[in-house]
């Protein structure tokens, strides 16, 4: 298994560096546009290898796109990332025409690909990616919503005092912070609802941090944070190569699905050898139907903007 990651900035390396631990592909290659930048990250990553006991070979390439030649899976990160005060919206100009070349120059080489998309304003660059390559749409994942369900996970778990790891909650709709949809209703410590254990005010907390989750992190940070976007990345490429059929919300094409058509949206969906092979259909209450048609109305007037 052959897997390329485009963009070695901090999102691009982290999910280069989680990939490699898991041992899942034979050939990593991490490319971007940056003189040397690949190459250098790509060598300091392998010299992790004989501590970290990982067998993956990986490769740095300054955009030699030929390099990624035959890769199953590739993962997005290009573009500019957010600064603190600026919306991923504010990104859509300079990130569509870079994500649009790195497609091309991917597909030019892996035509069979499943993609990956991490670049933000990730809704509409997920969008962009599916019309411009003209690829099946089960091909075309966007990545945001397993990263927010992580972190709506952490929020759940800072309340409830009990690891993220024991609790079963996602957010649908958009990456947005106005377009999320923290499902609390549907969140399960030990398969019973968290709502039995949390009053109105404390769950409202929990969803509102949730949504603002990434600008919080760029506010103390300085830029976009890394780790966990990274982290979710590599569980995606992971439920791809092991055909995992695990349920993860990703951002994708909805013909109908959801009451929606024409967009890419955060639904529950089974990841396997296939890409996004199946669309779960949530039950959602009149408020969460509401929420989510707001968010599919707030990202196709993103959309329009391509
Ligand atoms: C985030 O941190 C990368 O959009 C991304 O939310």
């Amino acid at each position: 298994m052959k897997v390329t990651v485009v963009g070695a900035g901090a999102v691009g390396a982290t999910s280069a560096d989680n990939i490699a631990r898991m041992d899942i592909c034979q050939e990593l290659v991490l490319l971007d546009i940056k003189e040397g930048i690949a190459e250098g990250k790509a060598q300091d990553l392998m010299q992790t290898a004989a501590l970290l006991g990982f067998e993956t070979k990986i490769f740095g390439s300054t955009n030699d796109y030929s390099k990624t030649a035959n890769s199953d899976v590739v993962v997005i990160t290009s573009g500019l990332p957010r600064k603190p005060g600026m919306t991923r919206e504010e990104l859509i100009g300079v990130n569509a025409g870079i994500v649009k070349g790195v497609c091309e120059n991917i597909l030019k080489f892996s035509p069979q690909a499943i993609i990956i998309v991490i670049s933000n304003p990730m809704d509409t660059m997920t969008y962009l990616a599916l019309n411009s390559t003209g690829l099946p749409k089960n091909r075309i994942i966007g990545m945001g919503g397993t990263l927010d369900s992580s972190r709506f996970k952490y929020q759940l778990s800072q309340k409830l005092n009990c690891s993220p790891s024991k609790l079963n909650a996602f957010v649908i709709g958009g990456h947005g912070d106005t377009t999320m949809i923290p499902l609390i209703r549907l969140a399960t410590q030990n398969e019973t609802p968290v709502t039995n254990f949390l009053n109105a005010e404390e769950q409202k907390e929990i969803v509102n941090n949730t949504m603002v989750g990434g600008a919080t992190l760029t506010k103390l940070i300085g830029t976009s944070a890394w780790y966990a976007p990274g982290a979710a990345a590599a569980a995606l490429v992971k439920a791809i190569i092991k055909d995992e059929k695990a349920m993860h919300t990703c951002c994708v094409s909805l013909d109908g699905e959801y009451g929606q058509k024409d967009i890419c949206l955060g639904v529950p969906v089974i990841i396997g050898k296939n890409g996004w092979e199946k669309i779960v259909d949530f039950e959602l209450n009149e408020e969460e139907k509401l929420a989510f048609s707001e968010s599919a109305e707030a990202v196709r007037s993103m959309n329009k903007l391509l």
